[in-house]
């Protein structure tokens, strides 16, 4: 006998941003940059952060009570918490569990997955798996960074680029149903890890008054060699979640790439000709946001009515690692 088919739908998404905004302009005054360098390298015009010592659960908690509202799933319903982040709110516990406490989601499970800015889509691709083994049924998956906690404000190579946000959504299992995730891709490269890191905190170097150093625990990037690993990675990868999904670009209503460098999205739209009007881009209002940027993407997106019922939405991701992943899903 023929199994029914399994569909992953996304049910509801939501999303967090802190109100205070740093712009090019203020930026200015900290470190030897201009607003239009910034917007020239990168398309960044400002970003929100947070307060120091914000812990990332408020945020991911805040997107996460969005995203179930919408979805009208309560907090209850939940068989797991995934929440992708390099800057969660401790080493241990997981940053899900304290999001499971202030949910309230005392039945679900909590998983933390460091992937840097591909967390989130790493986290579908196993949430769509475990749902489809049935194993779960509802899952909230959030994607959340405090990347200001790890910034070095004296580096403007890197501290022009990053902002703070959580983006979540909540997965739902539906028997015989069709659209929702069709796929899903996840890939690494370990050997470069040197490009992008944060060493500070970890076995390797733990916070001893010998490591206590703020450099220890900021953003180390090599701007230039991730650039181009970015391009060549979020190209296959976007590639790949199309091939895997049986579709081509034309088949694509929008695309909603990892928000890192405009520069870095526009290579990539050329590549699959997509044009403007098909790709979501917010990186002059938030910069990069890590693993919050594609479900901050795709909720303003959706909320804004350019991702519609119906529509296929192809997403790509790059991060530290190196890590890189895509995903098609049919909303
Ligand atoms: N203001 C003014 N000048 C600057 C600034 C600044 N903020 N930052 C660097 N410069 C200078 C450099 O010193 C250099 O000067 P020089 O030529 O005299 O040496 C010049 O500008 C060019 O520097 P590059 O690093 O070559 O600039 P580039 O065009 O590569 O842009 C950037 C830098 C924006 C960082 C780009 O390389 C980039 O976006 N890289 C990829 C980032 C990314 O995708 N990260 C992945 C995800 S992040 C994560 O996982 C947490």
């Amino acid at each position: 006998m023929a199994e029914t088919p399994v569909s992953v739908r996304i049910a509801g998404t939501g999303r967090s941003v802190p109100e205070k905004i740093l712009t090019n302009a203020d930026l200015e005054k900290i470190v030897d940059t201009s607003d239009e360098w910034i917007t020239a390298r990168s398309g960044i015009k400002r970003r929100h952060i947070a307060e120091p010592g914000t812990p990332l659960s408020e945020l991911a908690t805040d997107a996460g009570r969005k995203a179930l509202a919408e979805a009208n799933v309560e907090p209850e319903e939940l068989d797991l918490i995934l929440v992708g982040t390099v800057t969660g709110d401790f080493k241990f516990p997981s940053t899900a569990t304290f999001i499971q406490a202030k949910l309230g989601a005392r039945n679900a499970a909590s998983l933390d997955i460091s992937a840097a800015c591909s967390g989130w889509i790493y986290g579908l691709h196993v949430v769509k798996s475990i749902i489809k083994a049935g194993e779960a049924n509802k899952v909230l998956l959030v994607g959340g960074e405090i990347l200001t906690s790890m910034t070095d404000w004296t580096d403007r190579s890197t501290c022009v680029l990053f902002g703070d946000a959580a983006g979540a959504a909540v997965l739902r299992r539906e028997e015989g149903g069709t659209g929702g995730v069709l796929s899903t891709y996840i890939a690494s490269n370990g050997e470069l890890t040197h490009l992008l890191y944060g060493p500070g905190g970890g076995s390797a170097h733990p916070a001893t008054d010998r490591t206590l150093s703020p450099d220890m625990f900021t953003v180390k990037m090599a701007g230039r060699e991730v650039f181009k690993h970015a391009v060549v990675c979020m190209e296959e990868a976007a590639q790949e979640a199309l091939r895997r999904a049986n579709l081509q670009p034309e088949d694509i209503d929008v695309f909603i790439p990892h928000q890192a460098n405009i520069r870095i999205i526009e290579a990539i739209a050329k590549r699959f000709k997509f044009p403007s009007e098909k790709i979501y881009i917010n990186i002059q209002e938030y910069g990069n946001t890590s693993a919050a940027s594609i479900p901050l993407a795709i909720d303003e997106a959706r909320e804004k009515g350019i991702v519609r019922p119906g529509h296929k939405v192809l997403c790509s991701a790059f991060g530290g690692g190196f890590t890189w992943a895509s995903t098609v899903i049919e909303f």
